[in-house]
């Protein structure tokens, strides 16, 4: 087991963070933000942080078509001009953009420097600010560059999340129905028994998210193996995402995984693992939720292209992870193209 950094809740995170600031003596400290971030997260943030140390904020437009190389090269500029040395301190402050680039940022300039994540969408505190992993995207490949990366520590504070719209927070939940079809079918019970998705739920399902994501990476932190199961409903997903976002239509990272959950769970069923009385309860769950992506027969063979360069094929061949039940999931399946020709000809056709 490799315990991964700690992870702070609510008002613990800004005491942990004023901790190791006091502890560790950073040479200045960089806040990278957004611009929603920066007027609504930066200035509660900054009021507690409680330090002499010279502050820097460093801000990018929002966005994914914005997690890409050369704004990393812009970034790498600014901390350079800004004299930004090994002791420097980075914190990111934003959604799964901002802390996956934030993170990629800090393990490459001078060949590391300390960072930490203050997640603030719903997606980055269950899933992207947790369990190292850091990247941009090469073109219309989601996170085809990137390394895994520690932060120092993660502070999880939901208050934030009171700024966030409906789909945004709905974009978060399909990582949170991911983890319970996973790993935990009483935690997958409890998800569906909810009416609607209020503050007050969120705060528990968030903490049992990140418990299952911390179990999970603490046994396989670089993905040789186990991890890879978090990775469910993302190989189409992602493709999916890919698509739209060539498309010059992205969609959210939540409504690309709730499609690629639905499908992957019909696979499951073909492939002989999941019954299909429960492939009916996810579909039918999911799709309660989510909006039907507008998808045509024709764009299949984009879409498969896409999935051709996910990085958990091996030998061209494309690995899938599916569900054997609610609750468990098998990972490194090789599915033919004609079933996934099938399933995502079902998801049009239903
Ligand atoms: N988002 C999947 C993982 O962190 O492994």
């Amino acid at each position: 087991m490799n315990p991964i950094n700690p992870i702070y809740y609510g008002k613990n995170g800004i005491k942990e963070i004023n901790n190791f600031i006091k502890k560790n003596k950073p040479s200045k400290i960089v806040f990278l933000v957004d611009e929603n971030t920066h007027e609504f997260c930066y200035p509660q943030i900054i009021s507690d942080i409680e330090t002499d140390t010279e502050i820097e904020i460093l801000e990018i437009e929002p966005g994914e078509e914005n997690k890409n190389l050369y704004v990393c090269i812009n970034l790498w500029e600014a901390l350079t001009e800004l004299k930004i040395d090994r002791k420097g301190l980075l914190i990111n402050i934003g959604g799964g953009v901002l802390t996956d680039m934030g993170g990629f940022l800090a393990s490459c300039y001078k060949r590391g420097i300390d960072f930490i994540n203050i997640p603030t969408t719903l997606l980055a505190m269950v899933d992207a600010s947790i369990g190292g992993k850091t990247g941009v995207d090469l073109g219309s490949h989601k996170n085809q560059i990137g390394a895994f990366s520690l932060p120092q520590m993660v502070a999880v504070d939901t208050g934030f999340l009171s700024t966030l719209p409906q789909e945004q927070i709905l974009s978060g939940f399909a990582e949170i129905i991911k983890h319970g079809l996973i790993a935990d079918k009483e935690y997958w019970k409890e998800i569906i028994s909810l009416k609607e998705i209020q503050t007050e739920d969120l705060e528990k399902l968030i903490k049992t998210s990140i418990e299952i994501k911390k179990q999970v990476v603490s046994q396989d932190f670089t993905e040789g193996g186990l991890r890879k199961i978090l990775n469910f409903g993302h190989t189409i997903g992602h493709a999916i995402e890919s698509f739209f976002l060539e498309n010059k239509n992205p969609v959210l990272h939540g409504e690309g995984v709730a499609m690629g959950m639905i499908t992957e769970s019909y696979i499951s069923v073909k492939k002989g693992l999941l019954s299909h009385r429960e492939y009916e309860e996810v579909k039918e769950y999911i799709s309660s939720l989510y909006p039907k992506l507008d998808l045509k027969k024709e764009d299949f063979e984009d879409i498969f292209t896409f999935m051709q360069n996910d990085k958990k094929n091996t030998n061209n061949e494309i690995k899938f992870v599916l569900l054997e039940n609610i609750g468990k999931a098998a990972y490194d399946i090789s599915v033919d193209k004609d079933l996934i020709k099938e399933a995502l000809y079902m998801y049009i056709d239903s």
